[in-house]
């Protein structure tokens, strides 16, 4: 029973008139998992999410959530799931607390039981002191806690966020990336969706790359790096000189050169060494810097694009 996964995809297609968003993608999600789309805008992370939360139907293919048919079940299988959208739509006639009370008597939930179980939320999210406030005035990363609270109201089975930490600032997305931490520790079901490299190595244990309605790799952010990168990416800017230029007089210094406009990337098994090469063939690059690989150098590595501008 508990092999079965919880989301099972197959050839989802998902068109608006003539333009396909999401094209033949096949994704299985097992129970406890945390998984992640990752892509640029326009990839087509949303339209699946909305597929998944069952608020939009597949064009075509084949959908089970927790093993049932969204077209035909779809009532049910929203009530097990907890859905946080891209844009937060939480009410702003009501308190904070309220907005949690509210959603729970939509799932048949006991006004005492929702209170409490608002209270508890509340807790977990930081956000407590402000119960009897108003939404309005929440920060960015506030409204963000609550809109996850709310979808943890009726103790769902699976959490979809859609960019959870989007527009938020890095310590804000910091407390809620320690709270989605503690979620998948509990053994919560998360999928999640995101153009931030790091969000994604931080909270995906399996991940699937989207570009253009597709999904262009698939694996854990250690497995996608290990397949499509070096183990470390030496960058080089220069002065005056081109990178297009410079990558000319860099063969074989690394197993692979890529010149962005405004600097060079040399993917190498070792930094150090390869830096030492760039050198020995004269040249003098204005800085240098030695990192690991990313999941950026592997988006850039498949589409040849960065994932954020
Ligand atoms: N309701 C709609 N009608 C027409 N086109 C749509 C609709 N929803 C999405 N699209 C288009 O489908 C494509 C994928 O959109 P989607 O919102 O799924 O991308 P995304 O990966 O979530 O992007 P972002 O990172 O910007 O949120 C885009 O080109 C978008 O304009
Ligand atoms: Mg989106």
């Amino acid at each position: 029973m508990s092999q079965l996964p919880l989301i099972h995809a197959r050839g989802l297609v998902k068109r608006f008139g003539d333009f396909t968003a999401v094209d033949g993608i096949d994704v299985s999600v097992a129970p406890g998992e945390s998984f992640g789309f990752l892509g640029p805008n326009g990839a087509g992370k949303s339209s699946t999410m909305r597929m998944i939360s069952c608020v939009s139907l597949p064009t075509a293919g084949e959908l089970r959530i927790l093993g049932m048919d969204p077209a035909r079940e779809g009532t049910r299988i929203r009530a097990r799931l907890g859905v946080c959208p891209q844009l937060d739509n939480l009410d702003f006639d009501l308190s904070v607390r309220e907005n949690l009370t509210t959603y729970a008597r939509y799932f048949g939930i006991g006004r005492r039981q929702a209170r409490a179980r608002a209270e508890e939320l509340l807790e977990f999210v930081q956000l407590a002191d402000r119960a009897g406030g108003k939404v309005e005035p929440l920060s960015g990363g506030m409204k963000r806690r609550l809109t996850i609270a709310r979808a943890m109201v009726n103790d769902p089975d699976i959490i979809l966020l859609d960019e959870p930490t989007t527009g938020l600032d890095p310590q804000a997305r910091h407390l809620l990336w320690e709270r989605l931490f503690q979620l998948k520790r509990r053994g919560t079901t998360l999928v999640l969706t995101t153009h931030y490299m790091d969000e994604a190595e931080q909270l995906c244990d399996r991940l699937v790359v989207m570009d253009g309605g597709r999904i262009v790799a698939e694996g854990s952010p250690r497995s996608l790096i290990q397949t499509y990168s070096t183990p470390e990416v030496v960058e080089l800017r220069f002065g005056d000189e081109r990178p297009a230029d410079v990558a000319g007089k860099l063969a074989g210094a690394g197993e692979r050169i890529d010149p962005l406009p405004d600097r060079l990337l040399v993917y190498a098994a070792d930094g150090d060494a390869a830096v030492a090469e760039v050198h020995r063939r004269g040249l003098t690059p204005s800085s240098v810097l030695v990192r690991r690989s990313t999941l950026e150098d592997v988006f850039l590595h498949l589409t040849g694009r960065t994932l954020v501008d």
